[in-house]
């Protein structure tokens, strides 16, 4: 993906059937006719990525999967390896999503063994961490979201070759959201922990928030400070509802410029 400072993904989850297809088609058709400074991704079922490169996707907008098995190959029935996802047209994978740990239990080490997987294979993973509503209302957010990413990342990333994401489960499809003081607190004692876990190269990998943001709020969220983008749900899966959001990014970054 191209350097820059806000990515933008769209995580379709088990929707889009084969009429998503044109919804990605006119977001494709329209980033190419007028490119964009912000890295953008869709990050579509599986069944879709051959179909969407095909299409021409990757010229302007990134694909990566949902989720990859550690594993390169193997008697995994039904897993997807990071490989595979490479050889579909793949340059990232969604790790750890919130939705995974909690229906199919998957543990911070197995996060991080998917982390070291997609880092092999030449993926790019988006490590995705956030706290439920009752950790929330405890009190526990932050340090939540500290355990969470001391226990999923891997000593095998470095600088840019990843990216973070905050989701808290109580905003994912909700319509709630964070404060931006909220935002900002817990992104900033991610980068914390991520400091603490990897040394200086922690500083660098961007943190996109998810949950429950839509073209009204993405101005405001991609303007706090250590939001370096969107993990986007619902709202991906219309190109005109995402399109807005990659707008708003887009205005994020000129008004960064804008101050210095
Ligand atoms: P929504 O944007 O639909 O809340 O979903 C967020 C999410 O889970 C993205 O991974």
């Amino acid at each position: 993906m191209k350097q820059s400072v806000k990515m933008i993904v769209g995580n379709w989850k088990m929707n889009g059937e084969s009429a998503g297809l044109a919804e990605f088609e006119a977001l494709a058709a329209r980033l190419k006719s007028d490119p964009c400074r912000v890295d953008v991704a869709i990050c579509p079922p599986a069944t879709l990525i051959d179909r969407m490169r095909r299409i021409g996707g990757p010229a302007a907008i990134a694909l990566g999967g949902q989720d990859c098995h550690a594993e390169p190959r193997g008697a995994y029935t039904g897993s997807i390896s990071a490989e595979l996802l490479v050889e579909a047209g793949c340059d990232l994978v969604i790790v750890g999503h919130s939705e995974r740990r909690q229906m199919f239990e998957e543990t911070d080490a197995a996060v991080s063994a998917k982390t070291a997987g997609a880092l092999r294979a030449g993926l790019t993973p988006i490590i995705c961490v956030g706290e439920t509503l009752a950790q929330r209302e405890a009190g526990e957010a932050a340090s939540v979201v500290r355990g969470q990413i001391l226990g999923s990342l891997h000593d095998d990333l470095t600088g840019r070759d990843w990216a973070l994401a905050y989701e808290p489960v109580w905003a994912i499809g909700t319509g709630l959201t964070p404060t931006l003081e909220q935002i900002a607190e817990i992104h900033a004692a991610a980068r914390a922990a991520m400091v603490e876990r990897l040394g200086e190269g922690g500083r660098i990998a961007p943190i996109l928030y998810g949950g429950s943001v839509n073209a009204g709020n993405a101005r405001d969220i991609l303007a706090v400070a250590e939001v370096g983008g969107a993990l986007v749900g619902g709202a991906s899966l219309k190109a005109t509802d995402f399109l807005a959001i990659i707008h708003a990014a887009e205005l994020a970054l000129v008004a960064a410029d804008a101050q210095g």
